[in-house]
């Protein structure tokens, strides 16, 4: 038989994290296999960051197994550059020295070589977080945690950045693990979709429906409406049409 969980790049059983007397987590359980894209949906303060948090050995668990690999770089809502480095600096910050071929590689790759020999406070804020993806994508991460990296940009930005993550995902694949409040977001660039309540994973479910992911496909607006619903967001039904209203027998 094969053993599944030797592909898996996270495991986590049974992880609790308390605040006070307060189970933030609790009893949660997650896997990521390796190459695998994970969206986590959760309403605010079900506890998603502390979630990362751990994942990245930043935070401690109160409980439970926690296995994760080595290679990890997180990516969080504000780009987190050092003012005083330019662009290609910031990149290769966790780096050895002399490997500015590289950072202008990942830099290449989000489309801001040109911007090499910039300061921070001269981009803008989707420049910004390309540079902290290219500084995420340089260490060759196994686990790349994102932690709403989108949040912050306008709604077209935001369109771009998802797809050259969907694309920068595909070709590094690393284990990814993207916390964020975006349903459609989440559908549209996961294998898996998670959602985070009361301290576990109340949902966590293959996205099986076609790519590219269209939000008027059918099988897409289904696992919209199923997601809103776990994550307890009315859902209003559509306005019934003149057609429908006849067949009800309301006039
Ligand atoms: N260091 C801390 N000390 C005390 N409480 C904390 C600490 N960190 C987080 N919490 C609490 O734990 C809960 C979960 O916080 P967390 O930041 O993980 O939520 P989240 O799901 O990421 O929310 P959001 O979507 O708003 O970012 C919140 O109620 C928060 O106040
Ligand atoms: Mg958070």
């Amino acid at each position: 038989m094969t053993d599944g969980t030797s592909q898996a790049a996270v495991r986590v059983r049974g992880l609790r994290r308390l605040f006070g007397d307060r189970a933030v987590l609790d009893g949660l359980r997650l896997e990521i296999a390796r190459g695998e894209f994970v969206a986590l949906l959760g309403a605010s303060g079900s506890g998603k960051t502390t979630l990362l948090r751990i994942l990245a050995a930043l935070d401690g668990a109160d409980g439970g197994e926690v296995l994760v690999p080595q290679a990890r770089t997180v990516v969080f809502q504000e780009p987190r550059l050092v003012p005083s480095k330019k662009v290609l600096a910031n990149v290769t910050v966790a780096l050895p020295r002399n490997r500015s071929e590289h950072g202008l590689r990942a830099l290449a790759e989000v489309g801001l070589e040109r911007h090499a020999d910039a300061w921070p406070a001269t981009l803008s804020g989707g420049e910004a977080q390309r540079v902290a993806l290219a500084r995420a994508l340089v260490r060759e991460p196994e686990l790349l945690l994102l932690d709403e990296p989108f949040a912050a940009l306008d709604a077209l930005t935001r369109l771009r950045m998802q797809d050259l993550v969907g694309e920068l995902c595909r070709k590094h694949r690393p284990a990814v693990l993207l916390v964020t409040h975006d349903v459609d977001e989440a559908v549209r660039l996961a294998d898996r979709v998670a959602v985070l309540r009361d301290g576990r994973l109340i949902t966590d479910d293959p996205v099986t429906v076609d790519r590219p992911r269209d939000p008027g496909d059918p099988a897409f607006a289904a696992l919209r409406r199923r997601l809103l619903d776990d994550l307890g967001v009315e859902t209003t039904p559509q306005p019934a049409t003149a057609h429908e209203r006849t067949e009800a027998g309301v006039i």
